[in-house]
């Protein structure tokens, strides 16, 4: 039977014990993780959050070695005992390594049964069974880690800010829906039948208040809510750390931002991150890197061809430029002999990201090429084609041709994949930089309209407000997102607090003035009565946290995360409700015709 803790007290936590304590008595608790019967010794791996701790039972102590017979992994127990140098092989890659405890006392405070999972950070465990058991997932050694650093960090944001001025403020959760942008999660109001609140996609709005209100600069931890599709960086729930900033211009948020990054990295990884970060212009990431999160760790760039294949006789390129499109290529070095089933796996990727098709050219050693479309070119266009790429003998040039939007993401995806498959990245770097100077509009052509490519509040730049009113193409925001390793990790604006700015711009999203005021009028109210210049940035606290613990999802950093259909595997939400909970709201349940 489970005992109790009646009058005993922990002394230290399994790691706290060190060979300082020796011949000193302590009182340890936590879980079994191994145990091993000598016949005359059990030995015991007792585990809690610090880490582990060796236990040694004699069968000299007659009672207490009895009961040790009874654990099994996973039972909950306390045990008193003495600390002593290890008799046998000192385990060095253990921190309590060199000491064990012999016990004097053992109490069982709780029994277990047989875990369905493993708990070991060495096990390949099917992630179905590890998020559906979370609670045993999480007292695995990586996952106690993970979510402590996440603590650490946190803590640490909220110190550092709270030192250069910033206020913690919490806004609503229960808000008013706001279509642009990501789609809502809808709460149902029973006092008002057939109206909803929407969780918030982030405290956007209400920042902006604040600043109207005179906090100056305010900052959250604030859980955001946005259904849409899941991939390893997205969570439907997920946490910003939020801040906005009255009175300023871009390079003070930079600051502020980049002075936080550096001191971070430095408590909680002590690693020294230069600053200021490189700022980089949307156009030229694209340019670039094909990316707006451009991954800077290795080279492999875009190279924009379309001028030296302009008239050449290979109508897929001269298509494509005739369509307004561009043809770029890739350099990846020292492929050319590459075989034909690989490259025939990277046009299968590049199609599946919209491309028609992908050219590839390979240098053979001798200076021969081997080419998708070499018989469509003069070996003079050829040649000059391999000049612009500065390709060498053993090279493989791959091209796109299409509208510059596919032909970025095609060779900016296929740069990422190669990257990976031909380890040309050095993880050991943090490329952290900033993209600035953003389009300010993005054309939609589902909805045949512009739409706004970070948020309808977002200023344009000063020297670009004059296109507004001719060609929306042409406006640059004071928009700007921090990436660290080709992930973007946050990002944030200048907001427009020039009621005649803003006007124009909802104008231009196709807003009529009585749609803009029936959305978002509480802020264009606000703003009728002496707003600050501000400006803000969120960062996505769990992409922050993936990357400081050496993570590839944000699963791993996040206690109880959600998988791909955005349901929860432990808990089982989303499910059905009781009808009465319906009724209570005015719900009726349609079925869809593909369901029935
Ligand atoms: P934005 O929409 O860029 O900006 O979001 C800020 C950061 O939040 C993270 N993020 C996510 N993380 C996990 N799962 C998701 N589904 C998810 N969506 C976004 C990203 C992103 O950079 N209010 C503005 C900020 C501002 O202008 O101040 C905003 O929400 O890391
Ligand atoms: P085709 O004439 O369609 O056989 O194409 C010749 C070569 O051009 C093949 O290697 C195709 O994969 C490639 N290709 C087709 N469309 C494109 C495109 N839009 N951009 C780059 N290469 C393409």
């Amino acid at each position: 039977m489970a005992e109790s803790m009646q009058g005993l007290h922990r002394s230290h936590r399994c790691t706290e014990v060190s060979n300082k304590n020796i011949g000193e008595s302590v009182t340890v608790m936590g879980w079994v993780q191994k145990r091993r019967n000598l016949g005359s010794l059990i030995f015991i791996d007792l585990r809690d959050r610090s880490g582990i701790l060796q236990l040694v039972f004699d069968e000299n102590d007659g009672d207490v070695f009895e009961k040790a017979k009874e654990l099994r992994n996973e039972y909950v127990i306390a045990v008193e005992g003495t600390v002593r140098k290890r008799d046998g092989a000192v385990n060095d890659s253990m921190a309590t390594g060199d000491i064990e405890i012999t016990a004097s006392s053992l109490r069982i405070l709780s029994e277990s049964q047989t875990p369905p999972i493993h708990i070991d950070d060495d096990t390949n465990t099917r992630e179905e069974l590890r998020l559906k058991y979370r609670y045993l997932d999480l007292r695995k050694p990586k996952l106690q880690r993970n979510i402590k650093m996440r603590s650490d960090i946190t803590t640490f944001i909220r110190k550092f800010m709270s030192q250069e001025g910033f206020i913690e403020i919490e806004t609503p959760t229960l808000c008013k829906s706001t279509p642009e942008g990501a789609r809502d999660y809808l709460v149902p109001s029973r006092v008002h039948p057939g109206e909803f609140y929407a969780l918030p996609q982030s405290p956007q709005l209400y920042k902006q208040l604040l600043m109207c209100s005179g906090f100056d600069r305010y900052i959250q931890i604030a859980r955001c809510y946005r259904d849409e599709d899941l991939r390893a960086d997205r969570q439907p729930e997920f946490t910003q750390v939020d801040m906005e900033l009255s009175f300023v211009d871009i390079d003070d948020v930079i600051d502020v931002n980049e002075r936080l990054i550096h001191a971070m990295y430095k408590e909680i990884l002590n690693v020294d991150i230069p600053i200021p970060f490189p700022r980089m212009t949307w156009q030229e990431a694209m340019d670039r890197f094909g990316s707006d999160k451009p991954d800077t760790r290795f080279g492999m760039e875009l190279v924009d061809v379309t001028d030296v294949v302009k008239g050449c006789g290979f109508g897929v390129f001269t298509g494509a430029i005739e369509n307004g499109g561009t043809v770029r290529g890739l350099n990846v070095k020292g492929q050319g002999s590459m075989p034909r089933k690989k490259i025939d796996k990277l046009v299968d990727s590049a199609k599946g990201n919209g491309a028609k098709g992908l050219a590839y050219l390979c240098i053979n050693e001798d200076g021969t090429y081997k080419s998708s479309f070499a018989k469509f070119m003069t070996e003079e266009e050829l040649d000059n084609l391999v000049k612009a790429m500065a390709g060498e003998p053993g090279d493989l040039l791959l091209f796109a041709a299409d509208k510059n939007k596919i032909v970025w993401n095609v060779l900016g995806t296929l740069r990422l994949e190669l990257a990976e498959t031909l380890e040309l990245i050095d993880k050991s770097k943090w490329n952290f930089l900033w993209v600035v100077e953003f389009p300010q509009f993005e054309w939609s052509d589902e909805q045949g309209r512009y739409l706004a490519m970070h948020h309808p509040f977002t200023m344009p730049m000063e020297e670009d407000i004059q296109y507004l009113d001719t060609d929306l193409g042409k406006v640059r925001a004071k928009a700007y997102d921090i990436v660290l390793n080709g992930t973007e990790i946050g990002g944030g604006s200048v907001r427009i607090h020039q009621a005649d700015i803003q006007e124009k711009m909802f104008e231009a999203l196709g807003f009529t003035k009585e749609a803009a005021h029936k959305q978002f009028g509480f802020l264009l109210d606000a703003f009728e009565y002496g707003v600050p210049p501000h400006a803000g940035l969120a960062y996505g606290l769990d992409r922050l946290v993936m990357h400081m613990t050496g993570e590839d999802n944000i699963r791993e950093v996040i206690a109880f995360p959600k998988v791909k259909d955005a349901s929860c595997l432990m808990t089982l939400a989303p499910s059905p409700v009781d009808p009465k909970q319906l009724e209570e709201l005015s719900i009726d349940i349609i079925e869809k015709e593909e369901e029935k």
